[in-house]
């Protein structure tokens, strides 16, 4: 829908536009109540229910689970049966529930939703300075993050991506030393020690509850004894090393200090390592109107990684819309040759960069 918003300038069309935004919005605000409520799950596992019979089976008020049911059949999320039950189409079943489907889109919605919670402290923020710090989002916030990239980093990264970087694929076949940099619920650690058995894997985070998950997962995985998780600021040095791979997945612009954080990176690495950045997939200049990827990036800006960064004194607050300009020119401050955008498709809103020693 690139270039389709907006074209007309008149308060008319705005109008509507903003009606419509605000159903879609009360719409994503009930998704998080499904979820949050096991409304969705109960009807998924259980099968479709009356209002009555999807109350007792989560627990809950029969008269709001006949409002959320008949609001959800109205949005066209749940369907009807002439008998009164309620239904959840398998295929809607999969983008709320499944962990493991590219679909599951869930939590998206529940990160805007969580983020939607703290805008009275980011309104405040934006007026007097300071920001929002990623722990004042609560622990809902590292959640759905780990559980947004779950399916992109625990399935597609090794299967699909790593194959079509042939340097990187030979050393991770090889047996490398890897190392994990900003690696939150630590998703692209065990996909990796799960494709490649004979590499071991540092993960670097700051945030206590992703890390707590990502030694869970490393553990369910069975992949505990070669992938470990340290709490540590990456911008101030990484243990360990050198490193034969280094990657650092949707977390650059995320950092207060992306150069020094790169600088460690350049610093841990081996000679003849492979230094791998995924970040957003901003656009090389601001488009105006701009399509869907960029209006996403834009909004996780706004709402969440600008506030986060500028809770940081000093920072470089890059946001979510890091340009591939603006990345290169951290690569080259921190002693990178550059920041090369790699041809892999399908990778929704990152890209894939080399970092060339
Ligand atoms: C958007 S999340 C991405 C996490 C993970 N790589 C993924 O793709 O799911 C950004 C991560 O960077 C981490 N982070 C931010 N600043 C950091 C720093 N200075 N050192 C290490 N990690 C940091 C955050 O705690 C968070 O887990």
């Amino acid at each position: 829908m690139k270039g389709a918003l907006m074209t007309e300038h008149t308060a008319s069309a705005l109008s509507e536009r903003l009606f419509g935004q605000s159903v879609i919005t009360m719409e994503a605000a009930s998704v998080w109540l499904g979820q949050r409520l096991g409304w969705y799950s109960a009807l998924s596992e259980d099968g479709p229910a009356t209002s009555d019979q999807l109350a007792m089976r989560t627990g809950t008020q029969p008269r709001a689970v006949r409002e959320w049911l008949e609001q959800q059949a109205a949005a066209g999320i749940v369907t009807t049966h002439q008998d009164g039950r309620f239904e959840l189409p398998a295929g809607h079943a999969e983008a709320l529930l499944d962990r493991d489907s590219p679909n599951w889109t869930e939590p998206l919605v529940r990160q805007i939703v969580t983020a939607i919670l703290r805008l009275p402290a980011i309104a405040d923020a934006y007026r007097s300075g300071g920001g929002v710090p990623w722990q004042a989002y609560g622990a809902d916030m590292s959640s759905a993050q780990g559980d947004i990239n779950r399916p992109l980093l625990l399935h597609v990264l090794a299967r699909d991506w790593v194959p079509r970087i042939p340097e990187l694929a030979d050393r991770l076949a090889q047996g490398a030393r890897v190392a994990d940099i900003g690696c939150g619920h630590g998703w692209s650690a065990v996909g990796l020690a799960r494709a490649y058995s004979e590499i071991e894997i540092d993960g670097f985070d700051v945030d206590d509850v992703a890390l707590a998950a990502a030694r869970e997962h490393a553990t369910d995985a069975g992949v505990a004894d070669r992938v470990r998780f340290h709490h540590a600021d990456a911008a101030t040095g990484l243990s360990g090393g050198p490193y034969d791979v280094l990657m650092a997945v949707e977390c650059l612009h995320d950092m207060p200090r992306p150069v020094d954080v790169l600088s460690t990176m350049r610093r841990a690495a081996a000679p003849d390592a492979v230094v791998i950045v995924i970040d957003e997939a901003a656009d090389p200049v601001l488009a105006a109107p701009a399509d869907d990827i960029q209006r996403l990036l834009y909004g996780f800006s706004l709402l969440i990684c600008l506030p986060d960064t500028l809770s940081h004194p000093g920072s470089a607050a890059t946001g979510a819309v890091i340009r591939p300009d603006t990345l290169a020119a951290y690569a080259i401050a921190a002693g990178f040759a550059g920041a090369e955008p790699l041809d892999v498709s399908d990778t929704g809103f990152w890209r894939i960069y080399r970092l060339g020693l």
